[in-house]
């Protein structure tokens, strides 16, 4: 497997654009993976980061991370980024132990979900995510000699257009329960975007499913936009995230969600700081302050699509 032996590889998708933003969250995963006290191991995330031209030399330990853990971005939202990975984590186990055995990791990235959590027998998992990038991830994955204990199906598509008909052609039963996650998705699909795809995994979803996602509940000011997480990412690792963010207003997938019968949750992601004893804390100007982490089930004994 040519260019992942350190030379570098073109990364297609993961090297530029919203795919970027894959290795920059697969750096801030391989960090937390050798602290100490990390929240969430993942052995392949430094291999993605090491094999991209993109991001080769971009820091995968705290020691490497210039000023440490004062370093906004590899501080503060890389630790946000290995809260996160831990949470979505357990939530993505517990729902997959209670019944949810079709697992839809919805712009998937780098994630490498189905290769390192201990996923009950009889599990599949889907990713979804650009063809450069899921090429790119199973080329590493392969050259690591990774082997999922189940299934992982992926698919590459666009998440802004219709997908259902992919994840159903590649196996995914309506009929039967899942559990569902966009994570550091939504914030880059256009409003109506982010409408239909709640539409289509309320249609897709059987009683009994469950889905996490994240977003921003509101545009954020001048001064949050100055906060030193979003220069930092511009300037060391050419991450504009205020640019890759989508700039209309965003949908109320919360409401939407509870509208069309599923119980809802929405937490800051401070919640999970206090619940784990380490994490990011709320500071003046925060970028993270308008994030929510939402947890949403259908009930059981609804049908897939059963909403308005
Ligand atoms: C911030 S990364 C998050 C990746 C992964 N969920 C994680 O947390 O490691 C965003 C991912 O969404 C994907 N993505 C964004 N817009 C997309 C679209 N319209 N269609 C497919 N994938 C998309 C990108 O390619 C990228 O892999």
């Amino acid at each position: 497997m040519g260019g992942t032996d350190g030379g570098g590889v073109d990364g297609g998708g993961v090297d530029g654009g919203v795919g970027l933003t894959a290795l920059m969250v697969a750096a801030a995963r391989a960090i937390e993976t050798h602290r100490p006290d990390a929240l969430a191991c993942d052995g392949y995330a430094e291999h993605f980061v090491r094999a991209a031209r993109a991001s080769a030399d971009w820091p995968v330990r705290q020691a490497d991370v210039p000023g440490g853990d004062a370093n906004p971005l590899w501080g503060r939202l890389g630790r946000y980024f290995g809260l996160r990975t831990r949470v979505f984590d357990d939530f993505l186990l517990r729902s997959a132990r209670a019944g949810a055995q079709q697992v839809v990791l919805l712009g998937a990235g780098l994630d490498a979900r189905a290769f390192r959590l201990d996923w009950p027998p009889g599990c599949v998992v889907y990713e979804i995510d650009q063809e450069d990038v899921l090429a790119f991830k199973h080329k590493v994955l392969a050259a690591q000699g990774a082997l999922s204990a189940v299934p992982c199906r992926s698919i590459a598509a666009d998440l802004r257009e219709d997908w259902a008909d992919a994840l159903t052609e590649a196996g995914f039963d309506p009929t039967a329960p899942s559990v569902w996650l966009a994570e550091g998705l939504l914030l880059y699909l256009p409003s109506a975007a982010e409408r239909r795809l709640v539409d289509t995994v309320d249609r897709l979803a059987a009683g009994g499913s469950t889905l996490a996602f994240e977003v921003k509940l509101w545009r954020e000011s001048p001064e949050v936009r100055g906060n030193p997480v979003y220069t930092c990412a511009k300037e060391q690792i050419g991450v504009d995230l205020l640019a890759l963010f989508d700039g209309e207003p965003r949908p109320d997938s919360i409401g939407d969600l509870a509208a069309r019968g599923w119980s809802t949750a929405s937490h800051p992601p401070f919640d999970f700081t206090r619940l784990h004893g380490r994490g990011p804390r709320p500071e003046r100007g925060d970028a993270l302050a308008s994030n929510r982490w939402v947890f949403a089930a259908k009930p059981v004994g609804a049908a897939a699509g059963d909403g308005p």
